[in-house]
């Protein structure tokens, strides 16, 4: 998978990623992740992106010809459906799993994060990205909501998780039929007077499947009802 992040910050995009799973992904050669500056490609003297917006109001609009010569100069994939451009807005569809599992995939994904007070229409009128949005609050940039896409695609994503590992029993996932994953517990068997349920100890695997599932449906009925419509 092919990440091209235009950014205004790209060094919240690269810190993330330098770390951890997303560093791993990187380095075995399953994600790319790269980066480009509409400021870099800005015409002002000043490499001014923003300005007041028409009518009045509060803050900066971006403006349309950095971020418009800025996607143009992404290398992008011939085959349509191996590719998708997504816009970051709180006015998106509503991210989750499904879309997560289905963006994973594309071979390439270009992502445009917004700032201030938000892009100028004609860049959605123009360009035409499908817009997501990670939840009903506002951000104050799109960067972390793009991280937030790149790291719940990439789990999808085949060998990215390690080889013996995969995302079949997170919550939301296929393993679990969309519930709420089931509690786990590690060493030692008793801490502060909590035990580890007996079932998880006896080694039939039957057994530790069946509880697991009832506890997933627990789980689910108590703190998400609206998945088990
Ligand atoms: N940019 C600002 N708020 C956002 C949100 N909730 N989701 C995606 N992008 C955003």
């Amino acid at each position: 998978m092919k990440y091209d992040i235009i950014t205004l910050f790209p060094e919240i995009i690269k810190s993330y990623c330098s770390q951890s799973i997303t560093k791993r992904g990187i380095e075995k050669g399953i994600i790319s992740v790269n980066t480009h500056n509409p400021r870099d490609f800005s015409k002002d003297k000043h490499k001014k992106v923003d300005d007041t917006p028409y009518g009045g109001g509060e803050g900066m609009v971006l403006t349309c010809q950095p971020i418009f010569d800025c996607y143009n100069s992404i290398k992008k994939i011939e085959t349509k459906e191996k590719y998708e451009f997504i816009m970051l807005s709180p006015q998106g569809e509503k991210f989750n799993q499904n879309i997560a599992k289905t963006l994973a995939k594309k071979e390439q994904i270009v992502f445009l994060c917004g700032h201030y007070e938000g892009f100028d229409e004609r860049i959605r009128l123009a360009l035409k990205p499908r817009e997501i949005s990670i939840g009903d609050y506002v951000l104050t940039g799109g960067e972390l909501a793009c991280l937030v896409l790149i790291d719940s695609i990439s789990r999808n994503i085949k060998d990215y998780l390690g080889k013996d590992k995969s995302a079949h029993n997170d919550s939301f996932s296929d393993g679990l039929n969309g519930l709420l994953e089931y509690p786990q517990y590690t060493k030692p068997r008793e801490y502060l007077g909590f035990k580890v349920p007996d079932v998880l100890l006896n080694g039939n695997h039957k057994e530790i499947e069946e509880y697991r599932r009832q506890e997933s449906i627990k789980r689910t009925k108590t703190r998400r009802p609206d998945l088990l419509n």
